[in-house]
């Protein structure tokens, strides 16, 4: 019987990271504490978190700013926390900064990961009240056609820099469950969308440069898949795998919602011309065909059934509806917007992207 007191959640000022601590305190059922240990790159942001640490701050939620590769500090939180559960979403986790430079992937998603399993296995050796999970992705499964779906057992064929070196840590992760006998599972997740995405990700990009009337940088012919899974939806799947995931299993998580960008990019565009009141193809002339990104994977869809059929899984709200939503936060929230643009971030698109 798994403990789920202590949670360590790595990359908690993130993107999902915040978003599953978020929705962990809304559930009546969590009744534990949370400890989140970021490193605060340029997409970590305690803003994120600001409600959560106004109600829970030093009772039940704590934060640590530590690298996941320090082995040392990462045992002291396990000790002085009695962590019983870590939930590892630190990564770099942008394709394009992969493709552009990929050290910091490698350090974070293979070292890193690696780290936290050593000191994870120098704790808890074989105990089967703790938990390890490790949150990764479907790229590691590579590109499709057109047809078919990754299920768990597709073989690994990461393309790029990012997929590569998420594909090591889940080797690795499996491998310590084998080897050492640590308890772990793993998921693998479609496209997220939905509040507090850092704004170089596609969905928010489009949203905030249609506010701004600017361009809307389409890669390639526009004609790539993704499936998109609302991030509320990643939270509760993966709040179910914690408590009743089969140790060792890997869960494959995806929102049946399969895209092509071009439409989606329309999809937004209609969206908030309709909430401005404009004809539906007001903001179309904005998208551009821009190059296209190295090694573009085509396709990704998942095929999430044993989620479904062993833990009970399914999507809450529609698509449309978790869409308007995100459209809305963002419009509601531009001082956020505004303060995780600048700096950094202004300095690496000067840098990277002549169009942007
Ligand atoms: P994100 O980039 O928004 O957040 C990553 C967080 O990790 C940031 O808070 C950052 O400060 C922190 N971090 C980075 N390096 C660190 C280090 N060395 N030590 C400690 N903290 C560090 O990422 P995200 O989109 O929230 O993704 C979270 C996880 O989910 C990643 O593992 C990613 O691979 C996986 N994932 C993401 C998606 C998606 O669509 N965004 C889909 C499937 C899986
Ligand atoms: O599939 C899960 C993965 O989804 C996660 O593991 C990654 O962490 C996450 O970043 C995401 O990767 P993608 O590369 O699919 O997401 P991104 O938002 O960067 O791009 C989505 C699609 O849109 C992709 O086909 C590339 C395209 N795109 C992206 C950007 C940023 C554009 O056409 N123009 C753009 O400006």
């Amino acid at each position: 019987m798994r403990s789920l007191t202590n949670l360590m959640v790595t990359g908690g000022a993130g993107f999902i990271g915040s978003n599953f601590i978020r929705h962990l305190f809304s559930l009546g059922e969590f009744t534990g504490k949370i400890i989140n240990v970021d490193k605060l790159t340029y997409a970590g942001n305690l803003e994120n978190l600001s409600d959560v640490e106004k109600r829970w701050g030093n009772s039940r939620y704590f934060f640590e700013k530590v690298d996941i590769c320090d082995f040392a500090s990462i045992k002291a939180i396990l000790l002085e926390h009695e962590v019983d559960t870590i939930v590892h979403f630190a990564a770099e986790s942008h394709v394009d900064r992969s493709i552009f430079g990929p050290r910091d992937f490698i350090e974070t998603n293979v070292i890193g990961t690696f780290t936290l399993l050593e000191a994870a296995r120098a704790i808890w050796g074989e105990r089967q009240d703790s938990l390890f999970h490790h949150v990764s992705t479907d790229e590691v499964y590579g590109s499709l056609g057109e047809s078919g779906r990754f299920t768990e057992s597709s073989p690994y064929s990461p393309r790029s820099p990012y997929s590569a070196t998420k594909a090591a840590s889940d080797h690795l992760v499996r491998a310590y469950h084998h080897t050492y006998g640590l308890a772990v599972t793993l998921s693998n997740c479609s496209n997220n969308f939905g509040p507090y995405q850092f704004p170089e990700k596609l969905v928010p990009l489009m949203i905030l440069n249609i506010f701004e009337g600017k361009p809307l940088p389409v890669y390639g012919d526009g004609m790539n898949v993704r499936d998109w899974l609302y991030v509320e939806d990643h939270s509760s799947a993966l709040w179910l795998i914690l408590n009743r995931g089969r140790t060792g299993d890997t869960y494959n998580l995806g929102g049946d919602n399969e895209w092509h960008n071009i439409d989606l990019v329309n999809l937004l565009c209609e969206k908030i011309a309709s909430m401005r009141g404009l004809p539906p193809d007001h903001y179309k002339s904005l998208v551009t065909f821009v190059k296209d990104r190295p090694g573009h994977d085509r396709r990704y869809a998942i095929d999430s059934s044993r989620l479904k059929e062993e833990l009970g899984w399914k999507r809450k709200a529609s698509f449309e509806s978790c869409i308007q939503k995100t459209i809305e936060w963002y419009a509601a929230n531009m001082q956020w917007v505004n303060r995780v643009k600048s700096g950094e971030y202004q300095e690496w698109l000067r840098t990277n992207y002549a169009d942007r």
